[in-house]
């Protein structure tokens, strides 16, 4: 594939047929006046995440005219000191265009609140109000939970307790973000805590995997060419392996990650989302429930693991001492947090299958690990080889088997891998036709984050969790949950592809163990 469009090319190519490439890839704008709560305003997510979010969708215009950001957190602080906090966070994790401080400023509010204390709440909504009555805001709230999920429970009562579940003057959101329960008793509980006060369309529950890019190009690309998918099922698909490596370890996030190790941490939530949409069936229309409803037909076609074989079926590891982008890398156990005999795995291979008519017979690889060789996640489907060779006598019988790759990061791209013959004498060779993502496209694009802000704003639930996805998941999970590590739970060296005994998923990806 080229990036020879030419702009006037380019209308009829990115466009939709009823309209020019500008108005068909706009993105949309939020139109209606709303207060955006902060829970956990002090904390990283929102400086690292949340705030360089919000000033890109300041600066490329999606906001309304009228809205307001009001952090809320236990630390005691002024809204001036918090506004100059978010500044710097503004300026450290994204960009500040000349002016855009001045304008969003202004609009950034701030509350202490405790999160257990229901008279918290009550002023709260006071304050709501007077700030919606004071700069014409209406009724419209969403509140963002960036804190703990250990928080939600107390903040949705008391949310609901002070009258701000109600959606009789605008609406009310909750976004939480994952991890959504540590199991699939806790994630029940937390949902019955929420659900009493907030109904379904009410929960945004974020995976920012969805958000991606290139996350969301899976569908597009199945869906939008008549191409693959004719193609893509157990005729002619021998195995499809997701890949989510990473080269960081645990970083500062021992307390946590230790609790729930890339099973719950990967797995139940990216993991589970990727294999869904490699695997579904098309949706009558892109539109949040109709998605989550096939979403939620590949989850009930997991295969249950067999409790007798889990060794083969899923490989644990841990990382040991290594190098890492040329510097020696710490084990996971001298990690600082960490308690020297923790046996949380940091890296799991599995192989997953789905009963289903589409893909009876294809396994699904599931990989991903911390300290690898590279970040890098991408989706390799690997089709069958052709059925008989007449080109036997030339070359045998072996002919490579076409390979499609989605690198959903980083460097974005589409690669597929066919066999041609190498100019000069005759001989076949595999070469590879490359699409870049972001070739041939000047227009803005999004983070993750400023992606689900965005789609919070405008009440659209496509990219998000819905419960019943969220307890298959966690059910599906449930016998490598139970199961102590320790006699599956092997070391592999930081730096490297993952331990040796996942040598058969690591390399089917095309990779040396
Ligand atoms: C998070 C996990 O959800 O995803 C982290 O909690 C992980 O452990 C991160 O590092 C990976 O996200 P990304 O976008 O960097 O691939």
């Amino acid at each position: 594939m080229t990036d020879a469009l030419d702009p006037a090319q380019a209308e009829v190519v990115l466009g939709r047929t009823t309209a020019t490439a500008e108005e068909a890839c706009r993105f949309e704008q939020v139109g209606d006046p709303f207060i955006l709560v902060i829970f956990g305003a002090t904390g990283d997510l929102t400086a690292r995440m949340l705030i360089p979010a919000l000033t890109a969708l300041c600066a490329g215009g999606h906001l309304p005219d009228s809205f307001a950001v009001v952090g809320a957190s236990r630390t005691e602080l002024t809204d001036d000191s918090f506004r100059e906090r978010m500044r710097q966070a503004a300026v450290e994790y994204g960009s500040l265009a000349p002016g855009l401080w001045e304008t969003l400023a202004p609009r950034l509010r701030y509350l202490q609140v405790h999160y257990d204390d229901p008279a918290s709440f009550t002023v709260l909504s006071d304050t709501l109000d007077a700030l919606a009555t004071a700069q014409s805001l209406g009724g419209n709230r969403i509140f963002y939970l960036a804190v703990p999920p250990t928080a939600y429970e107390a903040i949705a009562i008391n949310l609901a307790n002070a009258g701000l579940a109600e959606e009789t003057a605008g609406y009310a959101r909750l976004v939480i973000e994952k991890p959504f329960g540590r199991d699939l008793e806790t994630a029940r509980v937390l949902e019955a805590a929420l659900h009493t006060r907030f109904s379904e369309h009410q929960i945004f529950r974020i995976d920012h995997y969805l958000a991606k890019e290139t996350v969301q190009n899976i569908l597009m690309l199945r869906f939008a060419n008549a191409l693959f998918e004719p193609l893509w099922n157990r005729r002619y698909v021998d195995y499809v392996s997701i890949l989510a490596a990473e080269s960081i370890g645990v970083e500062h996030r021992a307390s946590y990650y230790d609790h729930f190790g890339v099973l719950r941490d990967m797995f139940q939530n990216h993991m589970m989302q990727l294999l869904s949409l490699c695997a579904i069936e098309p949706p009558s229309l892109f539109e949040a429930d109709l998605v989550r409803d096939e979403k939620t037909k590949v989850f009930r076609a997991l295969r249950p693991f067999d409790p007798r074989n889990l060794a083969e079926q899923c490989v644990l590891g841990q990382y040991a001492s290594g190098l890492c982008g040329g510097a020696r890398a710490p084990a996971y156990l001298d990690e600082a947090g960490v308690p020297g005999d923790s046996t949380t795995p940091t890296f799991a291979a599995m192989q997953v299958r789905l009963d289903n008519w589409r893909w009876q017979g294809v396994p699904f690889h599931l990989i991903s690990g911390k300290r690898l060789a590279e970040k890098r996640t991408e989706i390799t489907v690997q089709f069958k080889p052709v059925p008989y060779s007449m080109f036997r006598e030339l070359f045998g019988d072996h002919i490579q088997a076409n390979r499609l790759i989605l690198r959903i990061q980083p460097d974005e791209q589409v690669s597929l891998t066919f066999q041609a013959k190498a100019p000069g004498p005759m001989c076949l060779r595999s070469v590879t036709m490359n699409f870049n993502y972001y070739q041939g496209y000047q227009g803005a694009a999004l983070t993750a984050y400023a992606k689900v802000l965005l789609d919070c704003m405008l009440g659209d639930q496509t990219l998000f969790w819905r419960q019943d996805g969220v307890e298959l998941c966690w059910k599906f999970l449930t016998p490598l949950l139970d199961t102590p590590a320790t006699d599956r739970l092997y070391l592999y060296k930081s730096g490297t592809w993952g331990p040796q005994e996942a040598g058969k998923f690591i390399s089917a990806h095309g990779l040396t163990p």
